[in-house]
């Protein structure tokens, strides 16, 4: 059984109350399925305010961040550090999520001193990197996602705690995930650059989670949409799983 990567990146959604109702559905769907526990990861990435909650709630289930600031503590308005995500008993951090590259402006660069900032305060970062589809189209997706990949690790020691998203761009959020050969390419490519978990995201759904985590180099999935439901979300793992077992 191959270990798998179940994140769920909510975005700017969800609210205090509707946490309780998730993990009251999340912790009985994990509770009465071992093995859905066995050799699976979880972790949810939630909005800043619901941290606490969260982790409150969904323990042992692992809370991430969806960002954090490349400073450490000063005169920056809106922003949070590192060390004050940690302190909210958060584990893991986004960082580069195309969202926050192409409508924050967020340079590969900065994403690297956000990576930094999450090893050096105790959190694990996930690095995410992908292409737009004018990329894609002009041929230039493994440029693109040596670039962002190589500026991102940049400094990072090789025993450091860390992943990386393959995140293409037009697959975000579009109801149209890449296909399981063109995400298995470039999770390869990922990895003869660097040997840790690479994840897919991308419109990963219940229906199309057994052909993409089956990709040798795909090591599980970084979830938008279908992790705001329970249900949903176990589902993805549960066609997986089932999926394995036949085959
Ligand atoms: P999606 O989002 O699953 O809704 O496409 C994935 C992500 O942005 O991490």
């Amino acid at each position: 059984m191959k270990k798998i990567y179940l994140f769920g990146n909510w975005k700017m959604n969800m609210s205090y109350n509707e946490i309780a109702t998730f993990s009251k559905e999340f912790n009985a769907g994990i509770r009465t399925s071992t093995s859905l526990t066995e050799k699976t990861d979880f972790c949810l990435f939630v909005p800043f305010t619901l941290i606490p909650r969260a982790v409150n709630e969904l323990r042992p289930t692992a809370v991430g961040a969806q960002n954090v600031s490349e400073y450490d503590r000063g005169a920056y308005t809106g922003e949070v550090s590192a060390a004050m995500v940690k302190e909210t008993g958060a584990r893991y951090a986004i960082v580069g999520h195309s969202e926050r590259r192409h409508i924050y402006g967020e340079t590969s660069a900065q994403v690297n001193l956000k990576a930094l900032k999450c090893l050096e305060n105790g959190l694990t970062p996930v690095i995410c990197v992908g292409e737009t589809l004018d990329e894609r189209e002009s041929g230039k997706t493994i440029e693109v996602v040596r670039e962002q990949l190589c500026t991102g690790i940049k400094n990072i020691t090789a025993d450091a705690t860390y992943l990386i998203a393959y995140e293409p761009v037009w697959a975000i959020g579009t109801g149209r995930a890449a296909s399981a050969h063109d995400a298995e390419e470039v999770c390869a490519f990922i990895k003869t650059i660097t040997c840790v978990p690479v994840l897919y995201g991308g419109s990963v759904k219940p229906s199309n989670a057994a052909e993409i985590f089956t990709q040798p180099s795909v090591d599980g999935g970084l979830i938008g949409g279908a992790s705001l439901r329970a249900a949903e979300f176990l589902n993805i793992l549960k066609n997986y799983r089932s999926f394995e077992i036949q085959a």
